[in-house]
């Protein structure tokens, strides 16, 4: 009996809501010899104590023990002739008071089922409700055991289904118990094992012989039941979270990506009106975002507790939104308002970027009409730590795309929208060709920008930028544009074609993420020297004083 004291046995706890597979999964266990099971030990304490009516309550409450010091005690932990007792326990039956040793003692798991796949099969038997689901305390079992040092294992019904050897010996290796072959098959029809509520809720699972579905299909789901989904489904989503990953199970095709900044990984955004963490941001299906791009946006940065250059920022956006016939705007104040809480919840306040996203809303139903949009703009703050993006040292490498930068004939590179489609066609090129970015020309083969920033260029002392007709008139690029005259530079906004910034002395980008990057080489031909240039560095100096000196300051922010 290995170190074991005669009769002592192991209990392993399984912690689920009524119709999650939980007594298929008893009956998996009762095929191993070392195993003994208990079929809800707490059901006559819990009948008793909340006077819960079951057409069996009598028969349950005369047949068991009620009391929950003895049933702790001397019927989950009481002595057995098997190395192991699997107790199945439905949450809503840990209430309040039980003896503390329940969660203490043993080896306690959680088979968790979607709410879409319980509720139809628990109206065959009771009408169903928050309280009789007991998803909450699935929940605050989950956090209590967490709290005890012993997080729970969490198992999904789902997994059991698709993959019933993989899940088990998940499961069993897991509870540190050697995985049994038997588990997998069992035989049809009542067992003795059954609590005396069998008839009433057994009818299906004493059809089965093991865990594999034999329907392929859901059924529709009732939609009397919509509200209670609602409800139950944030709780399910919660723990399945915690589901332990096997390798049968490792369903998806790719690992998980590494953030760039794993800070990032827990940070707050704002949607619409609440700030929620990274994971549950989410923006509606019926959002104008998701059916059409249709939505404006400005990336804001973050320097020693200010917002540099905010007013410009929110002047673009709602001119953008302006532009766009966007109704419901919310207002100059309510979008400060939305950033500064954002970011003092997150403690950003410095060295982060917002990605600011204003959409059209919510749509009354699918379709590209505006006149659907009945539920007012819906405002996104998404605050990251990030460092610039480019290599600002040493300087970057461009090429051309073959993509033209859209033309005010077409969609008007004034309004900051987020149809970037164009952009991205032209990022593709430059991601293929491993340049940093890549230039965009106009319809005429004029430069306009790069698929991110605005460009300049200086020859022979003077600095040169396209105008701003088919290029993002980028808030940088006019923060530039001015500093070139304080230094007293030449500066002249005009037409330029790409053999002017194949043969330039200096090349450099402009972005608010990115602030200014220099560019030292241009589809293979090198800028100047192929070093970053005198006045690239004077321009980039004055650009971090003025970052450091100017910008609006985050309320209730302390050095
Ligand atoms: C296409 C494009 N050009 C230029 C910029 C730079 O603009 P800003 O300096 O306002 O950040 C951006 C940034 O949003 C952009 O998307």
């Amino acid at each position: 009996m290995g170190g074991q004291k005669q009769g002592e046995v192991e209990v392993i706890h399984s912690w689920s809501a009524p119709r999650s597979l939980s007594t298929s999964l008893m009956y998996s266990f009762a095929q191993r010899d070392d195993t003994e099971v208990l079929d809800e030990p707490l059901y006559a304490t819990f009948l008793k104590v909340t006077g819960v009516e079951r057409p069996y309550r009598e028969e349950v409450l005369s047949k068991m023990e009620s009391d929950a010091n003895k049933v702790v005690k001397e019927v989950i932990f009481g002595p057995g002739e098997k190395k192991y007792r699997f107790c199945k326990h439905m949450a809503k039956q840990h209430l309040p008071g039980l003896p503390n040793d329940l969660m203490k003692k043993g080896k306690h798991f959680i088979l968790i089922r979607n709410p879409l796949d319980i509720l139809p099969s628990f109206e065959k038997v009771v009408p169903p409700s928050f309280l009789e689901l007991g998803l909450a305390e699935l929940v605050s079992i989950y956090s209590d055991l967490s709290q005890l040092g012993k997080p729970p294992v969490v198992i999904d019904a789902a997994d059991l289904q698709q993959d019933p050897e993989g899940t088990l010996r998940g499961l069993c290796e897991d509870l540190e118990i050697p995985f049994d072959d038997a588990m997998l098959r069992w035989e049809a029809g009542p067992k003795p094992i059954d609590g005396v509520w069998a008839p009433w809720w057994y009818k299906s699972v004493h059809q089965s012989t093991g865990f594999n579905q034999t329907r392929k299909y859901p059924q529709p789901f009732p939609f009397s039941l919509y509200d209670l989904l609602e409800k139950s489904l944030p709780l399910y989503n919660m723990l399945r979270r915690h589901v332990r990953k096997t390798t049968a199970l490792l369903k998806s095709p790719l690992p998980p990506p590494d953030i760039p900044v794993p800070a990032n990984e827990k940070l707050l955004a704002w949607v619409g009106d609440e700030i929620l963490p990274r994971e549950s941001a989410k923006v509606s299906v019926f959002d104008s975002v998701v059916q059409g791009g249709d939505s404006v946006w400005e990336g804001l940065r973050v320097y020693n507790g200010k917002i540099f250059k905010l007013e410009e920022h929110l002047d673009r956006l709602f001119d953008s939104a302006k532009a766009l016939a966007f109704k419901n705007v919310p207002t100059r104040e309510e979008v400060k308002e939305a950033i500064f809480r954002t970011l003092i919840r997150n403690g950003m306040f410095d060295n982060a970027h917002i990605r600011l996203s204003l959409t059209r809303g919510k749509k009354v139903t699918s379709g590209m009409s505006p006149a659907f949009n009945l539920y007012g703009c819906t405002l996104i703050v998404l605050p990251e730590w990030k460092p610039p993006v480019y290599d600002n040292t040493h300087g970057i490498n461009l090429v051309t795309a073959t993509t033209r930068r859209n033309s005010p004939n077409n969609l008007d590179s004034k309004i900051h929208h987020n149809n970037l489609l164009n952009n991205i066609l032209a990022k593709i090129e430059g991601n293929n060709a491993d340049a940093g970015d890549a230039i965009m020309l106009d319809k005429d083969g004029y430069v306009s920008e790069t698929n991110a920033t605005n460009i300049f260029l200086v020859k022979k002392g003077r600095v040169l930028t396209p105008h701003a007709d088919y290029c993002l008139p980028g808030i940088t690029r006019a923060t530039v544009m001015d500093l070139v005259v304080k230094e007293d530079l030449v500066l002249e906004e005009r037409r330029i074609s790409l053999s002017e910034f194949h043969t330039a002395d200096e090349v450099w980008t402009t972005g608010t993420m990115g602030e200014l990057t220099p560019v030292v080489k241009i589809d293979g031909r090198e800028i100047g020297d192929g070093k970053v240039g005198p006045v690239t560095q004077r321009l980039q100096n004055a650009y971090k004083k003025l970052t450091e000196e100017s910008g609006v300051p985050i309320p209730s922010y302390q050095h």
